[in-house]
């Protein structure tokens, strides 16, 4: 299927879809999903098929609004209340008590359910168009980049789906941070644009620590995650006429020069990386951002990139 803008009749007819169970690829402002009914067992296999992403990693519930909440979780925390109000629309994911009408599916078999309101205008359209909650991976299959733009929807995902919706390059580029309010001291599972500082200033006190060995809760914690096909190496210094990301003056056209600010730096990552894949280098060496808090996102993807799996 190939790309179509976003326009009324577009997203109507994507909302059909969703309806009838199948799948389609949405913006987000963080990166691109694969979307389908949260509520729809089988839609949600599909799901799972397509991106060959094992069925023990739940996914991420897309919901209108706050008070839509209710349709998927059966309580929520004043903490959850409090983040929810501040941050929706936003790329903020809260991980609550689920609902029985949740199938073990999009949680697979936990009790609890990963839910956000995305605050693109076209995801939104079509959440209320679709009428239900939306279950959204990133549209890329298990372990690779994300899409940030419907022209890096990979092959592999296009041919599986109805319809690739344009939103136009991702504002965010990085997945959205989760954060576990579902019992006990809130706890960050994956960083992103909204910081562990940001999140410990308003919730008044330290965010817990996530136990070791919980991989089988967070998906998005396995230690190779987010890669590129070529090998990833983070250097203080580009060996002379190699190929990556730096940040000083590129000296051939395979280094590719990256902004200084993390929030400017996350919005091309994904896209720079996949480039750099298509131009087929065997090594990419990223020059390592600075060791401070809010480089932790993409401190934290560019980690698990160079993860050897
Ligand atoms: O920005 C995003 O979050 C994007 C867009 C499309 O919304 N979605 C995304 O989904 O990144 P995905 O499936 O690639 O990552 C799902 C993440 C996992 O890493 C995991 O941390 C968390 O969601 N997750 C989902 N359900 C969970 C649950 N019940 N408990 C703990 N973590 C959960
Ligand atoms: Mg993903």
């Amino acid at each position: 299927m190939s790309i179509v803008s976003p326009t009324p009749k577009a997203i109507a007819a994507a909302a059909k879809v969703i309806q009838d169970g199948g799948v389609i690829v949405m913006p987000t402002e963080t990166v691109y999903g694969l979307a389908c009914n949260a509520l729809d067992a089988k839609s949600v296999e599909k799901v799972y098929e397509i991106k060959g992403r094992p069925s023990e990693n739940p996914l991420i519930v897309h919901i209108q609004s706050w008070e839509a909440v209710a349709q998927v979780a059966a309580s929520w925390s004043a903490d959850a209340e409090l983040l929810a109000k501040k941050y929706w629309p936003g790329p903020l994911t809260l991980v609550l008590p689920k609902l029985s009408n949740v199938p073990d599916q999009t949680t697979a078999g936990l009790d609890t359910v990963a839910v956000r309101v995305p605050r693109h205008p076209v995801a939104l359209d079509l959440i209320r168009a679709a009428g239900c909650p939306i279950a959204a991976p990133s549209a890329n299959v298990f372990m690779g980049l994300s899409p940030t733009r419907a022209e890096d929807v990979t092959p592999e995902i296009e041919v599986e789906v109805d319809f690739i919706l344009d939103g136009g390059p991702c504002e965010v580029g990085l997945e959205s941070t989760v954060i576990d309010v579902s019992s006990g001291n809130p706890r960050i599972l994956r960083p992103g644009l909204i910081s562990r500082a940001e999140i410990q200033s308003l919730l008044g006190r330290p965010l817990g620590e996530r136990p070791p060995g919980d991989l089988r809760r967070s998906p998005g914690i396995y230690p190779r995650h987010y890669a590129p096909k070529a090998l990833l190496l983070l250097v203080e210094t580009l060996p002379a006429g190699e190929a990556g990301l730096v940040f000083s003056e590129p000296q051939n056209s395979h280094q590719l020069r990256m902004p200084r600010d993390p929030q400017a730096y996350s919005a091309l990552l994904y896209r720079y990386l996949r480039r750099l894949d298509d131009a087929k280098v065997g090594i990419i060496y990223v020059v390592t951002p600075p060791n401070d808090p809010s480089w932790e996102a993409v401190n934290d993807r560019l980690k698990k990139a160079s993860h050897l799996a």
